[in-house]
């Protein structure tokens, strides 16, 4: 489908809908489902060098919440998590996902390779090896939100510029030939620094942003949700997303391509993330409330979205970015506050009886 093609840099995907890396692609057959229900790509499960990143798998814990924040044990719209890393060895699990990735490359799909970053010599060796592999996408996440928890030096976040350009120089070495992408995290606030830094570092791509770290606490037992902070996302995520992708096209003229993640729950959503910057987008948490098929509808309805508008993909990304404006730029408009407080905050009364 033309109407839906598009690019990160020069990487071409079918349609903009990648799958996130996560739990539901830690299996091959994982991978495979979403590649056959219509993900352009797929995120494999992430590794890193820290064999406690894997370990803290076994003490991961889930609960999905409704639209109040309250855990449910339906399909819920939010989900809240502690999370670890494949245990499967590196070389295995690479060989693995590259043998799909030969399988995908006709259909113009791919499957990437991810770290979740712990220490720069552990990222260089790892890109190394999914080179090595065969593999042409790889994705190093500089920001899960789970790194103040975990155990240390299990999971690390690079935060500061300098530091992330270096890092990225050095991944970049390892990568030659391949697509770097680097996932920035949601936790800091300053994306457009780091997507610069990135960008100078020699990355390909930016992603953003990872999840937030929350508490959620329990009204019956009062006690935390899972016993422990955990990372959070959803629907509500996603426009706290948009603006900082718009102010990274702004920072970068447009020239750094962007993938959006955090909060995509339908085809409307993707193209929200689209009219903000995106070239593309991951998407996980879909698939944990409502499985596979859930990147079926989200791409179904992308696509028809643009057709009843006779519309490509392509026409949309940075369309409210580029229309983004600041408060002084505003016509004045006095009194507008009035509409929007109850009536008494108006009256004349000034008793407290
Ligand atoms: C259970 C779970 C596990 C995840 N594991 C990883 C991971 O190993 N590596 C990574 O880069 N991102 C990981 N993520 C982040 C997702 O890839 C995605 O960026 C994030 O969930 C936001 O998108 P969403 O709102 O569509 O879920 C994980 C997310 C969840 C919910």
């Amino acid at each position: 489908m033309i109407r839906l093609e598009t690019s990160i840099g020069g990487f071409p995907l079918l349609n903009p809908v990648i799958c996130g890396s996560g739990e539901p692609v830690m299996t091959e057959a994982g991978i495979r489902a979403a590649l056959r229900a219509g993900a352009a790509g797929v995120i494999a499960k992430s590794v890193n060098e820290q064999p406690e990143a894997g370990r803290q798998l076994d003490r991961a814990d889930y609960v999905r919440l409704d639209a109040g924040g309250v855990p449910t044990t339906g399909r819920g719209v939010s989900l809240f998590n502690r999370s670890g890393l494949t245990q499967r060895d590196t070389a295995d699990w690479f060989a693995a996902i590259a043998g799909i990735d030969r399988e995908a490359r006709p259909q113009g799909k791919f499957v990437a390779a991810s770290i979740v970053f712990a220490g720069a010599d552990g990222a260089v060796s790892i890109a190394a090896q999914a080179r090595q592999a065969g593999l042409r996408v790889f994705e190093l996440n500089v920001g899960a939100p789970h790194a103040s928890e975990a155990a240390p030096g299990a999971i690390a976040q690079e935060t500061d510029p300098d530091r992330l350009t270096g890092l990225v120089r050095r991944v970049r070495a390892a990568t030659e030939g391949m697509q770097l992408w680097v996932k920035l995290t949601g936790l800091s606030s300053n994306l457009p620094a780091l997507a610069i830094a990135a960008q100078r570092g020699g990355a390909d791509a930016v992603c953003m942003m990872g999840r937030f770290m929350a508490l959620v606490p329990d009204l019956d037992t009062f006690a935390p949700v899972l016993g422990t902070s955990a990372a959070y996302g959803g629907g509500w995520a996603l426009p706290i997303v948009c603006r900082f992708l718009a102010l990274t096209r702004r920072a970068t003229g447009g020239a750094l391509p962007l993938i959006g993640t955090n909060g995509v729950r339908s085809g409307g959503d993707v193209l929200r993330m689209a009219l903000c910057g995106a070239g593309a987008i991951e998407l996980l948490s879909v698939i944990m409330h409502e499985g596979f098929g859930g990147l079926t509808r989200v791409i179904n309805e992308l696509e028809s979205f643009l057709a009843v508008r006779d519309l490509t993909f392509r026409d949309l990304i940075g369309r409210s970015a580029d229309a983004l404006a600041g408060y002084a730029e505003q016509p004045e408009t006095p009194g507008r506050w009035r509409e929007f407080v109850p009536p008494e905050t108006l009256s004349e009364t000034d008793s407290l009886a």
